[in-house]
């Protein structure tokens, strides 16, 4: 399994922009650092387990070093969290679970609780491969049902049922159907970001971090992508004159934000002040953003190259992505980076908190134990093995 290295703000709306930025990591940059997120306190929903001040006091101090971020997770933040980390983890152990966590999930459950940290494939994989017959998916509904639709015997539990993603919301198996009725045997492929639903009425899934080499497999002249329309216009882009796109019409309202421009703007600040910003940006961001990046990658992907990058010296960079990459930059880092420009909150995967990892392992609702139909599985897991073949 991929541990983290270091194992052991609950939903505002549609961020904008400009909405976060200031307060660097390294003070020094003013007004150019981007702006990390408060942590998020217990909102004080369960009465919690009774450990010692030593127990708690020695947790503290774990939390804080393997976090990294003093001033947003200082010691006082820690101690409040640290019975919370605990027992999750002697409920982890004793009843066998392992705890899978999406990189822009909350420092706190990468670095306190997380078995394992990746991007959407990365954890896909994991889901099915894991020994243990229970799974908890700290993550957004769609990530969680996939782990089921890969593993079926196995209790998939997901605290946020409500943890939605615009991308996923954004399509129905309807929608499908009809893309299907008006172009007859033209194959389907689907974002990981999808429903189980949607993805059942699909020929393949990708992510992130495969769609370019899995989409320009499929056999044709014609594709159908959905639902994000960016990644559509980057495969369009790079299949031109092998193959038509047929794109639909979604898109990450977190990664929708960012714009060329505002990365243009920023490397003229930069080169005044003869920095040498290096951009990375995440592929559902639009194709002026990808054009203005030095790299594009997954989640996970864009993390490692932000370390490769500043373990060789690089270290003025541009995160154009959820805040957690850059949570996760500095937490990995030996480093001491600049981190420059702002980075998006998404609401859906910030709506989990430690509680409610808690919650689910004392006594999970029934809406946190994914349930889908057998039917609907076998099809969706026809989706997602194509991907897992293709990917290879
Ligand atoms: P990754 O596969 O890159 O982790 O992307 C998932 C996601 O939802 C990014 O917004
Ligand atoms: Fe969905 Fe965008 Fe949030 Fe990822 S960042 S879960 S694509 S809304």
């Amino acid at each position: 399994f991929r541990h983290p290295r270091r194992n052991s703000a609950r939903g505002h709306g549609t961020p904008r922009w400009d909405a976060f930025k200031a307060v660097a990591p390294n003070a020094r940059l003013g007004d150019m650092g981007i702006e990390l997120l408060t942590a998020p306190l217990p909102r004080g929903s369960l009465i919690l387990g009774s450990f010692s001040d030593i127990e708690i006091e020695r947790e503290a101090y774990r939390l804080q070093e393997v976090i990294k971020q003093p001033v947003k997770w200082g010691l006082e933040t820690c101690r409040a969290i640290a019975p919370l980390t605990l027992e999750i983890n002697q409920l982890k152990r004793e009843n066998d679970v392992f705890l899978i966590a999406h990189s822009y999930q909350t420092p706190d459950i990468i670095y306190g609780v997380a078995d394992s940290v990746a991007d959407s494939y990365a954890l896909s994989k994991e889901a099915r491969d894991a020994p243990q017959q229970t799974i908890l998916f700290s993550s957004v509904r769609f990530m969680a049902e996939t782990a089921k639709i890969v593993s079926p015997h196995k209790v998939v539990l997901h605290p946020s049922p409500e943890a939605g993603c615009s991308l996923s919301d954004g399509i129905t198996a309807q929608d499908v159907r009809d893309l299907k009725q008006a172009y007859p045997g033209v194959p389907i492929a689907c974002y990981i970001n999808t429903s189980a639903a949607v993805k059942a009425e699909c020929d393949v899934c990708v992510t992130s971090s495969n769609y370019l080499r899995i989409c320009e497999k499929l056999p044709g002249e014609r594709l159908i992508f959905v639902p994000d329309r960016f990644m559509g216009k980057h495969l369009q882009n790079a299949l031109a004159g092998k193959k038509e796109v047929v794109v639909f019409d979604g898109e990450c309202e977190v990664h929708a934000i960012f714009t060329g421009d505002k990365i243009r703007s920023w490397r003229n600040r930069t080169a005044n002040l003869v920095m040498e910003l290096m951009v990375l940006s995440h592929p559902e961001c639009d194709a002026d953003v990808l054009e203005e990046s030095d790299f594009v990658g997954s989640s996970e992907v864009l993390m490692e190259e932000a370390l490769r990058l500043a373990s060789e010296g690089k270290r003025d960079l541009m995160l154009i992505t959820e805040c957690g990459t850059a949570d996760r930059v500095i937490a990995e880092s030996d480093e001491e980076l600049n981190l420059i420009g702002a980075c998006v909150m998404c609401r859906h995967m910030k709506v989990t908190q430690l509680e409610d990892i808690l919650q689910a392992l004392r006594n999970p609702r029934p809406e946190q134990i994914v349930e889908i139909e057998s039917d609907v599985i076998d099809r969706a897991g026809h989706c997602l093995n194509e991907m897992f073949r293709l990917a290879g």
